[in-house]
């Protein structure tokens, strides 16, 4: 894919944040965009800001039935879904001696089996219709485990791991990773932080449409932070434990003040 001109993209995880700012930007540049979430009024109201008419298909990612029963609705509305990106996710920044394990198995279940689901229902649509773009979305928090992260960074982590694998098992499908780092959406909100480097959707959603019609599998940004996260992954095991502990003190001392 070069060019986002009449080309359909199904983006699930649109209502707000970056799902939504993505469909604005590439429907500025042409796509025809089909957007999804469970809200169906936020969708709604979404597609208000949406140049064209989008698709609104409202669904629960961790429902199968659902899943599927939309992607074959949308199968009769569209002959062809050039890319699908998966945007859907669910965070909640803990320690995890405080995790709540209700929220904790909501995270793996949106975050990881929506995912599952995703590939689950979208290999055998795009390989039917020979070819396509398949986008997954990790974070740089899956890179590491950093402190207060969990267990939002292993589903991350597993999700980096598991795009791997696809983009080795499926060498007729255009698959991508798409890593961002820190992002101002709804999400992010709640982080009680100052996040270092922090970018606004509309400028997460231009390098993710820019990286999409690159050949690059990894779609990482804003590059300056990624990049340190990157040297991060790579620094021994001992001096990560060093850093991150130090890390873990600051964290403690904020939130005692
Ligand atoms: N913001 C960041 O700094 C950042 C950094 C790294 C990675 N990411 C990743 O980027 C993606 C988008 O994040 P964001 O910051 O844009 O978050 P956001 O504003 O909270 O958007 C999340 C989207 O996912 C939808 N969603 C949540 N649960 C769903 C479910 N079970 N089924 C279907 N849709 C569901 C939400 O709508 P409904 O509630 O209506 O379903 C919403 O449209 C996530 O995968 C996130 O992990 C974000």
């Amino acid at each position: 894919m070069n060019t986002y001109q009449n080309k359909n993209i199904w983006i699930i995880g649109a209502s707000t944040g970056i799902g939504k700012a993505l469909a604005q930007t590439l429907a500025n540049q042409g796509a025809h965009v089909i957007i999804s979430a469970r809200n169906k009024e936020a969708l709604q109201d979404a597609a208000k800001e949406i140049k064209g008419t989008p698709l609104v298909k409202a669904f629960d990612v961790t429902d199968l039935d659902a899943f599927t029963k939309t992607a074959n609705d949308i199968q009769t509305e569209v002959t062809h879904i050039d890319s699908c990106i998966l945007l859907a996710g669910m965070y909640d920044p803990k320690l995890i001696q405080d995790m709540d394990i209700q929220t904790a198995h909501k995270i793996i279940d949106v975050n990881l089996k929506g995912a599952l689901n995703f590939l689950y229902i979208m290999l055998p649509i795009l390989n039917n219709q020979n070819g396509g773009q398949l986008a997954l979305t990790g974070s740089v928090a899956g890179y590491r485990g950093l402190p207060k992260g969990q267990p939002y960074s292993a589903t991350k982590a597993a999700i980096m791991n598991l795009a791997e694998s696809l983009r080795v098992e499926q060498p007729n499908l255009d698959i991508r990773l798409i890593s961002p780092g820190f992002v101002e959406t709804p999400m992010t909100d709640k982080n009680d932080f100052e996040m270092p480097m922090v970018i606004k959707p509309d400028q997460a959603a231009d390098h993710i449409a820019k990286g999409l019609l690159s050949n690059a599998y990894e779609v990482h940004f804003p590059k300056k932070f990624t990049y340190i996260m990157k040297l991060i992954r790579i620094i021994p095991t001992g001096l990560f434990f060093v850093l991150s502990r130090k890390m873990m003190a600051q964290i403690n001392e904020r939130s005692k003040s």
